[in-house]
């Protein structure tokens, strides 16, 4: 399925349908305006019997409009013109991809460009993003995937000339976000017996293969973490027969715009069964959504590379299966970090921030201005701030507010929490430097506090995806967050401001 962008002449493009916006209380929008003068007043008729009043959720289609040459116009509510932000907007798009893929149609034209939220560039990039996030579908592992549509491409309409420009850049930026996205999601919804820490390592050579001008992948395997002195992520590793990976992905643009490098980490925890502190069983296999973070550091290197970010990027994925059996690290054990700090295990169920700890001391050669992990790292995070916000823990202020307006920006919520003091005391050990679980309440924080020991050389910061990353139940499978909300802050690192 393709996109366009396009000046339209509505009523002579030979289309399946023509989408239009109608307010609340019966108020044309602009393009639904035209095409009722086009049609001599046909659509003021139609609405006068009173089917659609243009509140959100109303729809109505209407066949063979006089004088219009496209086979269907569908009118779609859209509520107060003036209350029309991002989250209603993205339901006005929902409705009527919900409308169309019941229908035979096989390319539409969507004339949206006059709701207003924000400018024409989130506009496009909205509606794209909408359009691409209610065709979604996960892929079934038995070969019989169909295509979910049969729509051919979809034109959206841009009423001023002048707007092209910056909907064109638009819609290239919401295609590149979307591959992104569903790349993550794809690779978080394979099972675990497919996608394992070699996968994953797998995936990122791929990266390599295509992008053979800006990306480099270094794999690092089981021996060479062993002598690089990981020995926290290689105990997490002990127990399971698929053997640890950790994938190095270097990026650079062919236009640097500065020297900074900006690291991403994420948690790759390929099935997490809690090791020899097993979890219970309900649920159990949606630990395999343990590497979500890492899926999504792949896809933003996707997104980077399709742009050609004028960036350097190292995004690392954390690949790791957490399995009991006679070989796993037991509760009690005190492990030597690569940091040279030591860890007294007091839960192998908190094994993310063992694996991060020395992922995020491996990224200490490349002198990393930035440092960015992503984490499904614990239950306490979801506790706190539920289903939809992400929480963000960062060591630098500068960092947490550019990611704070990224998260604004794309509507991908996260929520700062603190990293005082009064909650570091809590992972002192007395046998070892810090013990893997924190005292009491706050896990989320203790866990935050665990990595913040080994990330003092650099600005940091860490998202708590555990609640945000995948939906549960049958329905259920990978949102891809936070990937749209890391794609902005790409974007604004590299200058590409529209807003
Ligand atoms: N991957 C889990 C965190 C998790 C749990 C994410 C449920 C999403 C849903 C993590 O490895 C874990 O098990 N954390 C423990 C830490 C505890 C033992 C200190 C947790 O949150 O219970
Ligand atoms: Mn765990
Ligand atoms: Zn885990």
């Amino acid at each position: 399925m393709n996109f366009f962008i396009k000046n339209c002449k509505l009523d002579k493009e030979k289309t399946d349908c023509i989408v239009v916006p109608v307010f609340d209380l019966c108020e044309l929008s602009h393009s639904a305006c035209y095409l009722d003068k086009c049609s001599n007043g046909y659509i003021t008729s139609l609405i006068k019997l009173g089917d659609i009043q243009g509140k959100i959720g109303d729809t109505l289609i209407l066949y063979k409009v006089p004088k219009i040459f496209s086979k269907r116009i569908l009118l779609v509510g859209c509520g107060k013109k003036d209350e029309i932000n991002k989250v209603r907007f993205k339901k006005i798009f929902k409705n009527t991809i919900n409308i169309l893929k019941k229908l035979s149609i096989k390319n539409i034209i969507y004339s949206f460009s006059e709701l207003n939220i924000n400018n024409i560039y989130w506009m496009t990039r909205v509606a794209v993003l909408s359009i691409k996030e209610f065709l979604y579908k996960v892929m079934k592992i038995n070969n019989t995937n169909v295509d979910n549509i049969n729509i051919d491409y979809i034109i959206l309409d841009i009423s001023k000339k002048h707007d092209l420009f910056i909907a064109k850049i638009a819609l290239k930026h919401a295609l590149a976000i979307d591959y992104a996205i569903t790349s993550a999601k794809n690779l978080s919804n394979l099972p675990p017996n497919i996608c394992n820490p070699l996968y994953l390592s797998s995936k990122a050579k791929e990266l390599a293969e295509k992008y053979k001008n800006n990306i480099v992948v270094e794999v690092i395997d089981i021996k060479k973490m062993k002598e690089l002195g990981m020995n926290a992520y290689v105990a997490v590793g002990d127990g399971a027969k698929n053997k640890p990976f950790m994938s190095v992905i270097k990026y650079s643009g062919n236009n640097i715009i500065n020297n900074k490098t900006i690291a991403f980490v994420g948690k790759g925890l390929t099935f997490d069964s809690g090791g020899i502190s097993i979890k219970p069983s309900f649920n159990m296999h949606e630990m395999k959504y343990d590497m979500c973070g890492a899926a999504a550091v792949y896809g933003i290197l996707i997104m980077a590379a399709e742009l050609n970010l004028p960036l350097k990027i190292i995004g690392i994925l954390s690949g790791c299966e957490n399995m009991p059996g006679g070989y796993a690290f037991r509760p009690g054990d005190v492990l030597t970090t690569m940091s040279g700090k030591t860890v007294e295990i007091l839960n192998t169920d908190a094994e993310g921030r063992l694996v991060l700890c020395d992922s995020l001391t491996y990224l200490e050669r490349f002198s990393p201005n930035v440092v960015i992990d992503i984490a499904t790292l614990t239950g306490a995070c979801v506790t706190a701030l539920g289903e939809s916000v992400s929480g963000l823990f960062s060591n630098n202020q500068e960092l947490a507010n550019q990611l704070l307006h990224a998260s604004e920006e794309t509507d991908d919520k996260i929520w700062s929490l603190p990293l005082f003091e009064e909650y570091q005391k809590k992972i002192i050990s007395n046998i070892a430097d810090f013990s893997n679980v924190g005292q009491g309440q706050a896990g989320a924080i203790t866990a935050a506090c665990f990595l913040s020991k080994f990330t003092e050389k650099y600005n940091w910061a860490h998202l708590d995806i555990a609640g945000t990353a995948w939906k549960s139940g049958k329905n259920g499978g990978s949102t891809g967050r936070p990937v749209e909300l890391l794609c902005q802050f790409l974007l604004n690192q590299s200058n590409y401001i529209y807003s």
